[in-house]
């Protein structure tokens, strides 16, 4: 892959003047926007990941370039990157208000003959959904997103924009150029249930506690300081209304159509995401449409929002201090079910956290059979009053197992004790423990506890942590069972004639894993402190860790002071880590585990010559031999640091094909020694 970004650069940068490369990096732009659009909204890729990476990474490096060119609306902010410590309140220039609630035909009914009586003449609606997530206000000037703010309490709200830049789906800059000089547009952020499962699943596997529900992980997720990690989170956005004092269209419809030809992602109509309607019936063959195929959407809504169409007829309505007369949210009824409670089970995870699940009576449940749904905790079940042999309504919400809600009282027979929580672990009987302050209770037994014992080398050997191939579920059961492993470090003593007789391991597969274990020696540090399974250190946390101290040494001994220090680290992760290295066990098998040759500290001092230490290095143009991303990764290797631009702590410079004047003329102004990349090869060697 290397040379063929290298061919392409070298092809597409020659001898690039300034000129040159501006007229190139807003090429690029257009091109990856184009892509982006493609891709995030019209949902219609035309290259592949590859290709798409491959153009991002050249317009990387020709801004890290050309510096005088940067715009902080380039597609590459899209990866984040930038923190903010303290969100800005700002105000609103058109308070953002929230809409009232109907719940039946009935009152949809009457809205519509309340607001017949202010607007006598006929009326067109239009239908949308009710997107389940947070409201943002965003801004554009001269087609560029200069803004993006939340509700907050209507007049004002928090400035997000950093984290807004991040969703892909959200214009940096407009394409055309029929838009207003200076408009907001109105929408809702929200997450997609797939990525919302999927980052679920990884969470619980890092010990995590699970989120909630999606629109809370989206509002949350908006808020968060690194907007590197909102960048990596699958949020989306439909855009539901456009504020300008400059005339787009007469009516609502029109305008959001005219948004979705500057790029905006509003609600397509052939998806039937949008439709006009011009009485109360075709009003309602939308809302019983989606009521019915609401569970498709890869997205929660929570109902249809209804409004009248013509801007003229809107500001007849006018608004209440609250919420608009012009617009009206019809809500869906949660699914719900009511079924038997048959039975409480309760599993241990990889933590030793213990979660209660019920056990049902197998029912029909917005079209998927539920037999299984989720309790959460004790205190839940407390709450709840629950029963075995009670009647337990049950809902379904984004989340893959349904949520017992409460219970049918109606039906409670007669004399149901309460349920009384386990006391000790169901499966090695240990006495569990609950921490003060959390919900959950614990089985303290981790060495010798079957579940967590499995459970922990699982998550070892997942991909995301030692991604030890040929191994999967059944072998780390088969290992555990067979009592050739009782933890990771277990793993690197395995001799495959151990392997040999195990049922179902033929001479193959056995070497695939013994190959696989020894591969993993190679794994990165920031890896292997995931691995470890801290509790409430996922893959985010450790790589934080993992740059900030180094090497586990240094990690091990941090204070409680010394890590909460660190960007994003709170009281809880700090105290979970200090338990960890506080337990003999835990530092035994760390030991080991260094003993077989695992990455214990971060890469770069591992194979650098550290020829460049403490040296500040500035690349330009292109290369013959290297990508621009090899010469700065060899640079960090080697000790050095890379920087953009010429400036009086520049050491070195490696100058390739096309190295601009000005650039030339500073670095010989300063002083700057300049080497080809041949001087540079030997530079790293000696
Ligand atoms: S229009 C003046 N359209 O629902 C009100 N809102 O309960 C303009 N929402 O805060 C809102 N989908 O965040 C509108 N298609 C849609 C919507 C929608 C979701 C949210 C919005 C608003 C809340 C009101």
């Amino acid at each position: 892959m290397n040379s063929l970004v290298n061919n392409y650069i070298c092809a597409s940068l020659g001898f690039m003047n300034t000129q040159e490369a501006k007229q190139k990096i807003l090429e690029l732009r257009e091109e990856l926007e184009a892509h982006n659009h493609r891709y995030y909204v019209e949902d219609n890729p035309t290259i592949s990941d590859f290709e798409f990476d491959k153009l991002l990474r050249e317009l990387q490096d020709l801004e890290a370039e050309f510096p005088e060119f940067d715009d902080p609306n380039s597609p590459t902010r899209r990866v984040g990157g930038e923190i903010t410590k303290n969100f800005q309140t700002v105000p609103h220039k058109y308070p953002m208000l929230s809409l009232s609630n109907t719940y039946s035909k009935e009152e949809l009914e009457d809205y519509l003959k309340r607001i017949a009586k202010l607007v006598p003449e006929e009326m067109e609606f239009v239908c949308e959904l009710k997107y389940d997530g947070a409201a943002i206000g965003i801004t554009y000037k001269n087609g560029m997103l200069e803004k993006a703010v939340t509700r907050g309490d209507g007049t004002q709200g928090d400035d997000i924009t950093t984290n807004v830049k991040t969703i892909s789906s959200v214009p940096l800059r407009l394409r055309g150029s029929d838009y207003p000089e200076e408009f907001e547009i109105r929408g809702e952020i929200f997450m997609l249930l797939e990525g919302f499962n999927k980052l679920n699943q990884e969470r619980v596997e890092a010990g995590l506690e699970a989120f909630a529900n999606p629109r809370n992980t989206a509002s949350g997720t908006l808020k968060m300081q690194d907007s590197s990690i909102v960048a990596e989170r699958p949020l989306d956005s439909f855009l539901y209304y456009v504020l300008s004092e400059e005339n787009i269209a007469d009516n609502h419809y029109e305008s959001m159509m005219r948004a979705r030809e500057w790029g905006f992602k509003v609600p397509p109509p052939e998806k039937k995401y949008i439709a006009r309607a011009t009485n109360l019936d075709g009003i309602f063959e939308f809302i019983n449409y989606w009521e019915e195929h609401r569970h498709l959407l890869p997205f929660e809504i929570d109902g249809v929002v209804v409004k009248v169409n013509l801007y003229q007829q809107q500001q007849r309505l006018g608004s209440t201090a609250k919420s608009p007369r012009w617009a009206i949210a019809y809500k869906y009824k949660a699914e719900q079910v009511s079924t038997l409670l048959k039975s409480i089970s309760y599993q241990v995870g990889r933590t030793g956290a213990i979660t209660p699940v019920a056990n049902l009576k197998p029912v029909l449940l917005a079209g998927t059979t539920v037999k299984r749904a989720s309790l959460h905790n004790a205190d839940q079940i407390e709450k709840l009053d629950l029963r075995i042999g009670d009647h337990v309504f049950v809902e379904k919400g984004g989340e893959i197992i349904p949520k017992v809600i409460g219970v049918d009282m109606e039906k409670r027979p007669m004399g149901l004790e309460p349920v009384e929580y386990i006391r000790f672990c169901p499966e090695c009987s240990t006495p569990l423990q609950r921490a003060e302050g959390e919900a959950q209770h614990y089985c303290p037994n981790d060495s010798g506890c079957p579940p967590q014992i499995k459970g922990r080398i699982q998550h070892f050997i997942s991909r995301k942590a030692m991604d030890i191939e040929g191994m999967g579920g059944e072998t780390v059961e088969l290992f555990v069972n067979e009592g050739l492993v009782k933890n990771p470090a277990d793993l690197y003593a395995l001799k495959k004639e151990q392997l040999l007789p195990l049922e179902r391991l033929a001479e193959k597969s056995a070497q695939n894993i013994i190959d696989g274990i020894e591969a993993s020696k190679q794994i990165p540090f920031q890896r292997v402190l995931f691995a470890l399974g801290i509790r409430y250190v996922g893959e985010t946390v450790a790589k934080k860790l993992a740059r900030h101290f180094e090497n586990i040494d240094r990690l091990a001994v941090a204070t409680l002071e010394e890590l909460v220090a660190v960007d994003e680290i709170g009281e809880r992760i700090a105290n979970s880590v200090l338990s960890f290295f506080a337990d003999e066990e835990h530092r035994d098998l760390v030991e080991r585990l260094r003993a077989y040759g695992l990455q214990m500290e971060v890469e770069q001092q591992t194979d650098g010559s550290q020829a460049l230490a403490g040296m500040t290095i500035v690349i330009s143009g292109s290369f013959e031999n290297y990508s621009r991303t090899e010469i700065k990764d060899l640079i960090e290797k080697h000790g050095g640091k890379n920087t953009g631009s010429v400036s009086g702590n520049t050491n070195l410079i490696v100058a390739g094909e096309g190295m601009g004047p000005s650039k030339r003329k500073k670095a010989e102004d300063l002083g700057v020694r300049i080497i080809d990349e041949n001087e540079f090869a030997e530079l790293i060697k000696g």
